[in-house]
């Protein structure tokens, strides 16, 4: 079989090695891949976003047998619905039903015409009636841009003055362009977070194993919001009794509102939870595997990935295996210093023998002559899977030291405070 992915980072990276354990592929391209996927997949020179050229490359191979769509603007911008046009199948949801990432206004609307929990909320496509609003509103308060926003478009306020100052940077000055045309502003909810990737069909929803992501860039959750500095898997916060509540508050309400909205979801769902003292809320779904996420969860992933995948596609999900070890992942995010701000690229990549069940997902890097350099913030992660989550911190963070490039740099914490609720 000749497979196609679409994306080039560490979420590509860790669904390309786990297709790769099916024998029955033959072939795997990436578009546009990386550096570090060159070694695991053919790169095609085509952006992710450019689906014109994604259908015409895939129209000259002609021998295309499945695609993967994982990253949210592809999703967004119908990818799945034109590749499907040309007969090919796809794991990922059509743009009707990738609306539940690309507007915050419709997931919200959605949530609240079902029922389903989450933080209290209004929208505004008039930014007077949201500066209004915000004189009398409780704070800290969260103000979210509508579309996408490269994960930036959430500003949590501390105070009224930074609250309209949001509101502005979003509706007046554009700064995430026509992402900020609508806002949601909603109440500011407190608790753990836990990240739950599903496999849905539209008819049955099976979680993955649940993870813990890292966004902010310095130890102790300081610093800037990013992408995802590393993440643990299980997530000790998510017990039995909390997902036992998700599937029946959460994941089968949400998916059977998608299908009543028309917009049946195929591929993966991703909740973002927060366990709070009124029980889980969505803080955000997104349509797609989770980047760090996808580095802890694939690993732990027993079953055929691609046989999952097909079984999403064609509808058949319930009759399918999805099994997970009750082994532990950690995956520790190498970025190039200064990230999320300013930060060199072109720096040469050392990575040492790795030690243990530990795989390298390389993120943001590129092959000059045959030499690995960085060019992105989250250059690699270095995920290991272990036993216990004590052992697979410790041998991450092993590896970790034998990755090397010029002002590396990699929290020290990941997976910390789910080792203190593991012992509490
Ligand atoms: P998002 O881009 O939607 O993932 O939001 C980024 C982060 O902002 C989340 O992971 C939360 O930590 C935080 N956040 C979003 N919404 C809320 C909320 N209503 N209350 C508290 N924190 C929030
Ligand atoms: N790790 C959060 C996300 O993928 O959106």
């Amino acid at each position: 079989m000749n497979i196609m992915v679409i994306g080039g980072g560490g979420r590509e990276h860790a669904i390309i090695k786990k297709l790769a354990e099916n024998k029955s592929i033959t072939k795997i391209y990436a578009l546009p891949g990386n550096g570090g996927i060159a070694a695991d997949a053919e790169c095609v020179d085509v952006k992710a976003t450019d689906i014109d050229s994604i259908k015409a490359f895939a129209a000259e191979k002609g021998d295309i047998d499945y695609a993967v769509v994982a990253p949210d603007d592809p999703l967004a911008m119908g990818c799945v619905d034109v590749l499907e046009g040309m007969g090919i199948p796809c794991f990922g949801p059509d743009a009707k039903a990738a609306i539940i990432e690309a507007s915050k206004v419709f997931s919200k609307d959605l949530m609240k015409k079902y029922g389903i929990p989450t933080a209290q909320y209004e929208t505004f496509d008039d930014m007077d009636k949201a500066l209004a609003y915000l004189e009398n509103a409780p704070i800290p308060t969260v103000i979210k841009a509508d579309g996408l926003a490269l994960g930036k478009g959430v500003i949590i306020a501390q105070t009224r003055d930074e609250a309209k100052a949001a509101v502005r940077k979003m509706m007046e000055e554009k700064a995430f362009g026509a992402s900020g045309n609508q806002i949601v502003i909603e109440e500011f909810l407190t608790g753990p977070e836990v990240s739950v990737l599903s496999f849905t069909d539209g008819k049955t929803i099976v979680p993955m194993i649940s993870s813990q992501d890292h966004k902010r860039a310095l130890d102790g959750d300081q610093g800037l919001n990013t992408g995802g500095m590393g993440t643990v898997a299980p997530n000790p916060y998510y017990t039995e009794d909390v997902a036992k509540e998700c599937m029946d508050t959460i994941f089968l309400p949400t998916i059977e509102a998608m299908n009543k909205e028309g917009r049946t979801f195929k591929g993966c769902l991703y909740f973002g939870l927060m366990i709070t003292e009124n029980g889980p809320k969505v803080i955000e779904y997104n349509c797609r595997f989770g980047d760090p996420e996808t580095q802890v969860v694939l690993p732990l992933l027993e079953s055929d990935l691609l046989t999952i995948m097909q079984a999403v596609t064609e509808q058949r999900l319930a009759e399918t295996e999805v099994k997970f070890s009750d082994e532990s992942a950690c995956c520790v995010v190498v970025a190039s210093g200064g990230y999320p701000a300013s930060y060199e690229k072109g720096k040469e990549i050392f990575i040492g023998e790795m030690e243990g069940k530990t795989d390298v997902f390389i993120a943001g890097a590129k092959l000059e002559e045959g030499v690995l350099k960085t060019s992105g913030g989250r250059v690699l992660g270095v995920t290991s899977v272990a036993p216990t989550l004590k052992e697979a911190i410790d041998t991450a963070y092993r590896n970790v030291e034998k990755i090397d490039f010029e002002k590396a740099y990699y929290r020290k914490d990941i997976g910390k405070r789910a080792l203190e609720v593991e012992r509490s």
